[in-house]
């Protein structure tokens, strides 16, 4: 059986995203896809998208990237017709900003759980997995002017039916939501599913909640021995808890206690 399906039907995913009407259930914000066969990535076409003054809501979704970027500067493996590539373009509130590492992934998660009953975890800050493996990650790419957040671009690659044995570079890294259930999954309920958990958010964000213990009681870093390299430094110890920005409190083996903002986690136990 191929996993090459064919290319996303976007009516569908627009039809699933407005099933039950209400702008309550569609998440809050009116979701606009722009849809494209092939792209170098999703985040340069919905960077050139925001300087042309484009809306917050407007999500590019693209079958297949030829230049798909993953954090760090690493290449996003982009397999095409079988995954989800997707950028948002948002205009969030300082408050929504602040959240985002938190907000993207947690959609996801919450999002897979909607279609197909799997229980995605976190691993800090904002890869999504399934069984220890990753399945999803987010890239989020913001201008912020003094205390204005003017544009948030948040990618989001999401493997769905990636067959992982094709694919050797991420043999032992990476799963799909195929791999993990043995069957297809179609991609237009997953991503209308994400998109749909992403508004209701960010509208509860807007609302003055927080999304913290939500995120907080999937992330599978807690209280694990981890390494975290930040740039050329490297700090080591026991994840004791996250503060309400997102943030890894640390514990040093010396019992000194650091708060680390963003970094690369490796999990040592
Ligand atoms: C990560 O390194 O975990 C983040 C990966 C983000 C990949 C997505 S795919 C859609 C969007 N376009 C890109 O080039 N990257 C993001």
């Amino acid at each position: 059986m191929s996993s090459r399906s064919a290319d996303l039907d976007i009516a569908r995913v627009n039809a699933l995203l407005n099933a039950g009407a209400g702008p309550e259930t569609r998440g809050g914000l009116a979701w606009r896809i722009v849809y494209e066969r092939e792209v170098t990535s999703t985040m340069d076409v919905a960077r050139a998208l925001a300087a042309g003054g484009a809306p917050a809501g407007v999500v590019v979704v693209a079958d297949e990237q030829t230049a798909g970027r993953g954090r760090l500067g690493r290449t996003w493996v982009s397999v095409g017709g079988v995954n989800l590539y997707f950028t948002a373009l948002l205009r969030p509130s300082l408050a929504a900003l602040r959240q985002l590492a938190m907000i993207a992934p947690l959609a996801v998660a919450e999002g897979i759980g909607d279609v197909t009953g799997l229980h995605a975890e976190i691993k800090w800050p904002n890869d999504v997995q399934l069984d220890g493996l990753k399945c999803s990650g987010v890239l989020i790419d913001a201008d912020v002017r003094g205390d204005d957040a003017m544009l948030a671009l948040v990618g989001i690659g999401l493997n769905v039916n990636l067959d992982p044995a094709q694919t050797p570079e991420l043999s032992g890294i990476a799963t799909s939501l195929r791999a993990t259930l043995g069957h297809l999954v179609e991609r237009e309920a997953v991503l209308a599913a994400v998109l749909r958990r992403f508004g209701e958010l960010l509208a509860l964000v807007d609302a003055g909640e927080s999304v913290r213990s939500r995120w907080r009681e999937r992330l599978n870093t807690l209280g694990r021995s981890v390494r975290v390299r930040m740039g050329a430094a490297i700090e080591a110890g026991v994840v004791v808890d996250v503060a309400e920005d997102g943030s890894m409190e640390l514990e040093r083996a010396d019992g000194s206690r650091v708060l680390i903002a963003a970094g690369e986690v490796t999990l040592r136990s």
